[in-house]
């Protein structure tokens, strides 16, 4: 595969005498691809039904004829002023009841039947005519499902459309929901909560204390429904008229809906890296490591997303914005280091990436993004980041692409484990995504390539290791697929915690058939207390008392278990520290005879068929086994 450049372009953001010159120089620089009209509603639409597309037939047009290929946005994250107030219950409410009001973007409620035709009618004319477009080369649905907190909404509508949802999961006789199943799922006897009928039933927001977690988990899968329909009813019509590829564009750490379901009606997973940002906003590690990395991002924090989002895109996955210099929204907003810009692209192709789309081509002078850098400056001379650009499209041209293969080790990722656990954590700042970002380091550390696998995955004996952790349900099907297979198989902690509708089975956790382990009971631990392992490392954050013949192979110092072991089946029953992490997955391979190369500081590696890529995070110059790398810079050997 030959991968490709592009960059996020908005033509109705500059007079149009110099779209021309921007296309020409857009291709000079040695992109091929140009995202647009992911915003432009209102320049399309001005007032309801009436049209205005002469601007985008040109635009597409001169970036078309300039040589470049064009993604096509469809503009449903901005809806007008003028569809509000067509539909004043559009928008969404946030837990504490308030309305998200106009003024900014995505304010709509995913479950609003109005705003749904109306998206589809602006979707409709832009397929119909744009979907045999020569230039028009890919599609992308909406922006960034969930940004800025908009998958969950408290709105009127939205409870409407959940106790429907409601009545469809539990079905009863005739068109009404068997309200009393839907009792004894949740354990309303509890409190005397129970329902009478689903039309009493509101969202789970707005009580005195805690709501049920069984009510909780039911709004949020009904939440990720929401936005599974949603981008599937865009997707059905751009079909209808176009045989180009559909593609969303993800956040960084959002979990609040099913990627893979929305994912199974697209053709690629495009996901939007901002690394300084997300290293500052959206990760628990160490101030201390965060001061190491602050003009570099998280040395796995971007991997994670590429890895995860090549398993959403079915194998195939784009950056569809690439942060380009500092950005104006997170906490601290500092430039990359010189070379970043160029690590990040290459890391994204080293873990398959088709194409690394910048964000954006000119930083504009106005509104909320004035203080983004762009890959040019306001006044159009280039910035640092279309240098960097510019240096990696030369070196694509050197090369005839690159390949990946499969990964050594597989984890599976669960976004309903997600929303569990931040239902009930049982313990401040406790995640899914938090255990296993901390597992995936430490793989990471230890030199290896990481494929994410969806939960319903079927075949596991491609790899030689699986991480189950987490899962806090874990359904049967997929334990005894586990259980079978060839690959060694890590579950625990809180690996089948709960079933289904979270409620503790009879049969305690983690009830696996190969291997006698039962989790007794569990405690949550202080962030500033550590319990030391036999071994290098800690527990920290979440422990299980685990009983069972199983083996004892990692224990604390004082001899309570921490991993058993039978055969193939390993349960752990803590949340480790870094080291700890290290120490059992280094035994693990010792066990499969798996190699492993320990990683130096912020140094990282990636396997292509024919090479290595060695990532140096770091600002300064790193000694590693294949000799030196400089700071922000990379490396690559031939195998
Ligand atoms: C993304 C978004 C873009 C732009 C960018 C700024 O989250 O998709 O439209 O806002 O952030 O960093």
């Amino acid at each position: 595969m030959k991968q490709s450049l592009g960059v996020c372009y908005y033509p109705e953001h500059w007079d149009q005498n110099i779209w021309e010159n921007d296309a020409q120089q857009m291709k000079e620089l040695g992109l091929s691809w140009v995202r647009i009209g992911e915003f432009a509603w209102k320049e399309i639409e001005p007032t309801e039904g009436q049209f205005n597309f002469e601007w985008l037939d040109k635009a597409i047009k001169i970036l078309g004829q300039a040589g470049l290929k064009v993604v096509l946005g469809t503009p449903t994250a901005t809806p007008p002023k003028w569809v509000l107030d067509k539909y004043p219950d559009m928008l969404s409410k946030d837990i504490n009841g308030n309305i998200r009001g106009f003024g900014s973007r995505r304010h709509y409620c995913f479950s609003h039947s109005g705003y749904i035709e109306q998206c589809k009618d602006i979707v409709t004319r832009l397929a119909k005519r744009y979907g045999k477009n020569p230039y028009v080369c890919a599609w992308q649905t909406d922006n960034e499902y969930g940004c800025h907190d908009t998958t969950i909404s408290y709105s009127d509508t939205a409870r409407d459309a959940f106790r429907t949802w409601l009545r469809y999961k539990y079905p009863g006789k005739g068109n009404d929901g068997d309200i009393e199943a839907l009792n004894k799922e949740w354990g309303n006897v509890f409190w005397s909560m129970k329902y009478d009928n689903f039309d009493e039933i509101n969202l789970p927001n707005l009580t005195v204390t805690e709501p049920n977690p069984a009510h909780v988990l039911d709004f949020r899968r009904f939440s990720s429904d929401q936005v599974v329909n949603f981008n599937f009813s865009q997707v059905e019509i751009i079909r209808q008229y176009s045989n180009a590829p559909i593609a969303h564009n993800y956040m960084g750490r959002t979990t609040e809906f099913n990627h893979f379901e929305v994912g199974e009606s697209l053709d690629i997973a495009s996901w939007d890296s901002y690394p300084l940002g997300f290293s500052e906003d959206r990760l628990e590690t160490s101030d201390e490591e965060k001061r190491n990395f602050y003009r570099q991002g998280n040395p796995d924090f971007q991997a994670f997303h590429h890895d995860l989002y090549r398993a959403v895109g079915k194998g195939r996955w784009w950056i569809m914005e690439q942060q380009p210099g500092p950005v104006n929204w997170a906490p601290y907003n500092p430039a990359p280091l010189d070379g970043m810009v160029r690590l990040w692209t290459w890391e994204a192709f080293a873990h398959g990436a088709e194409t690394v789309c910048y964000f954006r081509w000119r930083q504009v002078p106005f509104a909320q993004e004035q203080m983004h850098a762009g890959l040019l400056r306001p006044d159009s001379v280039p910035a640092q980041g279309y240098y960097e650009a510019k240096k990696v499209a030369e070196e694509l041209n050197s090369i005839n692409g690159l390949e990946i293969n499969t990964a050594p080790i597989g984890i599976i990722f669960d976004y309903g484990a997600d929303a569990m656990w931040d239902i009930q954590p049982q313990g401040k700042g406790l995640s899914y995504f938090g255990l296993i970002f901390d597992i995936y380091s430490s793989l990471r550390r230890l030199g290896f390539s990481i494929d994410f696998l969806s939960p319903k995955a079927t075949n596991f004996n491609d790899y030689k290791l699986i991480i189950a952790s987490g899962m806090m349900h874990t359904p049967d099907k997929l334990k005894e697929l586990l259980q079978n297979s060839t690959a060694e198989i890590l579950f625990g902690p809180r690996s089948n915690a709960k079933s289904e509708n979270m409620y503790i089975e009879t049969k305690l956790p983690p009830n696996l058939q190969k291997i006698d382990v039962t989790v007794d009971r569990v405690q949550t631990i202080r962030p500033d207390i550590n319990i030391p392992l036999e071994i290098n490392g800690n527990v920290k954050n979440y422990t299980e008392e685990l009983e069972g013949k199983a083996e004892d192979i990692i224990k604390t110092s004082s001899g309570i278990s921490v991993l058993k072991s039978k055969n193939n089946i390993n349960y752990l029953g803590s949340w480790l520290d870094g080291n700890g992490f290290d120490e059992l997955f280094i035994s693990l391979c010792n066990k499969i005879n798996l190699d492993y190369t320990v990683m130096p500081y912020g140094v990282r590696r990636r396997e292509t068929t024919d090479h290595y890529y060695w990532f140096n995070y770091n600002e300064n110059e790193i000694n590693t086994i294949i000799g030196s790398i400089k700071g922000a810079d990379f490396v690559k050997i031939k195998k």
